[in-house]
């Protein structure tokens, strides 16, 4: 099996050269983990899509060290980009903009847009500087399984298709980077994450959102994601207590609030309703070490969508849609 490497400078080197290659690396965020090669690197961004199996349609992540990197890529910088990018770079906020020759086609899956953040984590950080260049990069699980939050579970999917895993421990946020589209008439929320939409609006008043078209904005959304083999299923907490009391039921995995006051066997207290951070930390881990435990169902109570909330309770409803992974 493939080792994961410490992100001493030793490592951040060897991830470096790796990049210049045209290998893939995975590294941590503050979000999840991502699966990087260099964005001016087509063919090195095509590995990534194999690797994942991820449709070619569905653009990727620039991820850059800060703002004049940032700029360096698109076309046209609006003042909201200013005003936010000051506000909450680096974090797990991707701000889309129009983008310039340097981003090759296959980054933005065709759009004449590119995607772009600076991430909130040492390790990231240190590998962004070394590089000097834009790294492009997907959460790095095969398409449609739950996010990394761990080095480990990027390697379960993804094995001996990327050169180096740099293994910065649990990441701090665990739900992907909310997703701003600045191109339109409006900015428009393309997908709930990490900065919460209330925080965003503080800064640039009200957000659009995502217009259901034909072709989505953020074409990754419209696929079933997320998802254990298990399947998932979200209950207000009256209907999860009630569903728990039939024991006929238990032999299925409950993921619960600290609120509702159920204990027993296949019961795993999250953290409290109030308390959105603590479940994004842990729902992907959660998911993916529930799934090889082959219970009949993951049962999750719902939580309310504030803050970090709606992130996820998005990312819930993705992984109980079911149907086909494509
Ligand atoms: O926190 C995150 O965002 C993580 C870490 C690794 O940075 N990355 C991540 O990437 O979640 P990914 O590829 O799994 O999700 C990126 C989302 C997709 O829904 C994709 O369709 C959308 O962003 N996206 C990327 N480029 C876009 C563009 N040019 N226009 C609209 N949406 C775009
Ligand atoms: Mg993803």
């Amino acid at each position: 099996m493939k080792r994961l490497t410490p992100p001493d400078p030793h490592g951040i080197q060897a991830a470096v050269q790796a990049l210049r290659e045209g290998r893939l690396v995975v590294f941590p965020t503050e979000t999840v983990y991502g699966l990087g090669a260099r964005s001016e690197d087509a063919a090195a961004v095509r590995a990534i899509f194999a690797a994942k199996g991820r449709p070619a349609d569905n653009p990727v992540i620039v991820h850059v060290a800060d703002v004049a990197m940032a700029r360096a890529l698109s076309s046209d910088w609006p003042d909201a980009a200013t005003k936010l990018a000051a506000r909450f770079w680096p974090g797990p906020l991707t701000l889309v903009v129009r983008r310039n020759l340097k981003v090759p086609d296959v980054v933005a899956g065709g759009l004449p847009t590119v995607a772009l953040r600076v991430p909130d984590h040492p390790v990231a950080q240190a590998l962004l500087n070394a590089c000097g260049f834009g790294v492009a990069a997907p959460s790095a699980n095969k398409s449609g399984r739950p996010s990394p939050t761990r080095c480990a579970d990027a390697r379960d999917d993804l094995g001996d298709a990327v050169a180096v895993y740099l293994d910065g421990g649990p990441t701090r946020v665990g739900v992907e980077s909310t997703v701003v589209d600045l191109t339109g008439k409006r900015p428009t929320l393309l997908r709930p994450g990490g900065v919460s939409q209330e925080s965003i609006e503080a800064v640039i008043g009200p957000l659009a959102a995502a217009p259901k078209a034909a072709r989505p904005l953020a074409p990754g959304m419209q696929y079933r994601h997320y998802a254990p083999a298990t399947p998932v299923e979200i209950l207000a907490s009256a209907d999860l207590k009630a569903a728990y009391a039939d024991a006929a039921a238990q032999d299925k995995a409950w993921l619960v609030s600290s609120d509702l006051g159920v204990t027993g066997p296949n019961v795993h207290v999250v953290g409290g309703r109030d308390d959105p951070e603590a479940w994004a930390r842990q729902i992907f881990a959660l998911l993916r070490d529930l799934d090889k435990e082959h219970h009949a169902a993951i049962v999750v109570e719902a939580i309310p969508e504030k803050g970090l909330g709606a992130a996820v309770m998005n990312r819930l409803r993705k992984a109980a849609e079911g149907g086909d992974v494509p």
